[in-house]
């Protein structure tokens, strides 16, 4: 094994990635981030430096950060923020994952201002290896030209009524064209200088080899249906669990999801659109600057070098009838893994009401709508054994290493992507409607696994889990205002091993008194 040692520094900087300017938080200048990539067994090291005005945090996205929750880089669950002008070092080891994964900010909604990036593991044990010749990242996100404080607190007011803010573009890999002739003075005004002649990402192909494309939707509100023109997508890999090979024309990803597909460049010495398209059924408001087929181009080597492509979308009528989307039920994990039966139940209702004071529209789990802690981590107040949380922390308590059965209703009308920290999930049940027992069906067969799953809309979701992870886990819908509206709910992991076994470093613990 390996130490991969990383330094960041965070900071602010106005950059233009579509054309038109604007302030953005980012890693050491870049965007998207640095890319992490180690093996299985590494130790992954990172000392982040925070030259923001705000605190911060950085989660490593789908790491197990078994025995090291403190690690997680939850602000305000497993860590306070790393105050401004201060360094922390995060320091774990990936024993045994690999797969696709992103890391991001994880305080306030940073994120979504660029503090985000990909992260690889790569092992010995992949079940696809030896089947493609390189890796190719594409971080797909939908993107705002109002850095996201104005967003939130817009939101998070009675006059959006709910509504989450629209976006103005989609990126791929931090790019795309933008038309400033339609900046929008509507829902968000901008007054920035703006070039409508940024270009796309462009992606270059060797005629004759495989790629693995590694799709991440690092975005925090749209969903989107991703494709290649005239390229088959045999899916490998979904959320760093290794899939049996399906071949598709386009996926349907969600926020925070990942997906990995071996692509054969054995088409005409060409240029070809790859395309993202955002899935607008879940906007309230129009925004007409948006333009939501996002694109970005394969370039074979040879062809002419072009910011378009004459190429048809799988979906147009050019391919009667040959459009095939992925759906969840295609998906088989490759090492064969049935679901442990459930030991216990745990039943969550998730929904949006307005029942504060001001009448704004809150994210609540099981009547509790999260809000962060300003100085505190909960992992902390376990560690020290006290467990009278604030009654804005709404925590389950699972004390022995068995499997946890989560039944979550879903009473709202939209689908929401919910992420698990530390944990692959299995996902035993979907349907239409509240879960009934006995009735609603489940398959517990090889069922999909992964740690990011879409809730649908006005329906059921049943995931099954081995708690055998000590810490304080995160579970909440990451659509990024949906987190600000307070969508959350933590699970407090053998809370036995969190009080005895815990030494969280001190450096840490003293963030909180910053
Ligand atoms: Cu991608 Cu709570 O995280």
């Amino acid at each position: 094994p390996t130490t991969r040692t990383y330094e960041w520094t965070i900071s602010q900087k106005t950059i233009a990635p579509d054309g038109l300017e604007r302030p953005m938080l980012l890693v050491n200048g870049m965007f998207p981030g640095p890319l992490i990539e180690a093996n299985t067994g590494d130790r992954i090291v990172v000392k982040v430096t925070n030259n923001l005005t705000n605190g911060t945090a950085i989660h490593w996205h789908g790491m197990f950060q078994n025995g090291t929750n403190w690690m997680d880089g939850s602000g305000g669950v497993t860590q306070c923020p790393i105050p401004p002008g201060q360094s922390f070092t995060y320091n774990f080891t990936v024993p045994n994952q690999w797969g696709t994964y992103w890391w991001h900010a994880h305080a306030a909604s940073q994120y979504v201002d660029g503090i985000v990036g990909p992260l690889v593991i790569h092992s010995p044990k992949e079940a696809h290896l030896g089947h493609y010749d390189e890796d190719v990242i594409v971080m797909l996100s939908d993107y705002y030209h109002t850095p996201s404080p104005t967003l939130v607190s817009w939101y998070l007011s009675p006059a959006s009524d709910g509504s989450e803010p629209v976006p103005d573009n989609g990126l791929i890999n931090g790019r795309n064209f933008f038309n400033c002739t339609l900046d929008p003075q509507a829902l968000f005004p901008t007054h920035a200088p703006c070039q409508s002649n940024a270009p796309r990402s462009v992606f270059d192909f060797q005629p004759g080899l495989r790629y693995r494309i590694r799709i991440i939707n690092a975005g925090s509100f749209a969903d989107f249906q991703f494709s290649m023109d005239n390229h088959t997508l045999s899916v490998i890999e979904a959320d760093g669990v290794d899939m049996q090979p399906v071949d598709v024309h386009r996926i349907p990803i969600h926020v925070g999801q990942r997906y990995s597909a071996i692509v054969q460049a054995n088409q005409k010495v060409d240029n070809y659109w790859i395309r993202a398209q955002m899935n607008l059924n879940c906007f309230n408001e129009e925004n007409p600057a948006l333009d939501a087929s996002v694109k970005a181009l394969v370039h074979y080597a040879g062809a002419p070098v072009s910011q378009t492509a004459k190429s048809f979308d799988w979906a147009d009528e050019a391919w009667p009838g040959r459009c095939l989307d992925l759906e969840a039920s295609m998906l088989k994990p490759f090492v064969v893994r049935d679901a442990p039966p459930a030991d216990i139940q745990v039943i969550l209702d998730m929904s949006f009401q307005k029942i504060t004071k001001k009448r704004v529209s809150l994210g609540y789990v099981n009547e509790t709508s999260w809000v962060p802690l300003k100085k505190a981590a909960t992992l902390f107040q376990a560690n020290k054994g006290n467990t009278k949380f604030a009654a804005t922390q709404f925590i389950v308590t699972l004390n022995q290493t068995q499997t946890v059965e989560l039944v979550v209703n879903n009473y709202d009308e939209g689908s929401h992507p919910f992420h698990l920290h530390g944990h692959q999930v299995y996902v035993v049940g979907e349907g239409k409607g509240r879960y009934i027992p006995g009735e609603s069906p489940l398959n517990t067969i090889n069922p999909l696994r992964r740690d990011t799953v879409t809730l649908q809309t006005f329906g059921y979701t049943v995931l099954r889990f081995v708690n055998d992870n000590p810490g304080m886990w995160p579970f909440h819908c990451h659509i990024n205002p949906h987190l600000d509206a307070g969508l959350m709910v933590q699970f407090l992991s053998l809370p036995t091993a969190v009080k005895q076994a815990f030494k969280i470093p001190a450096e840490l613990k003293k963030m909180c008194s910053a």
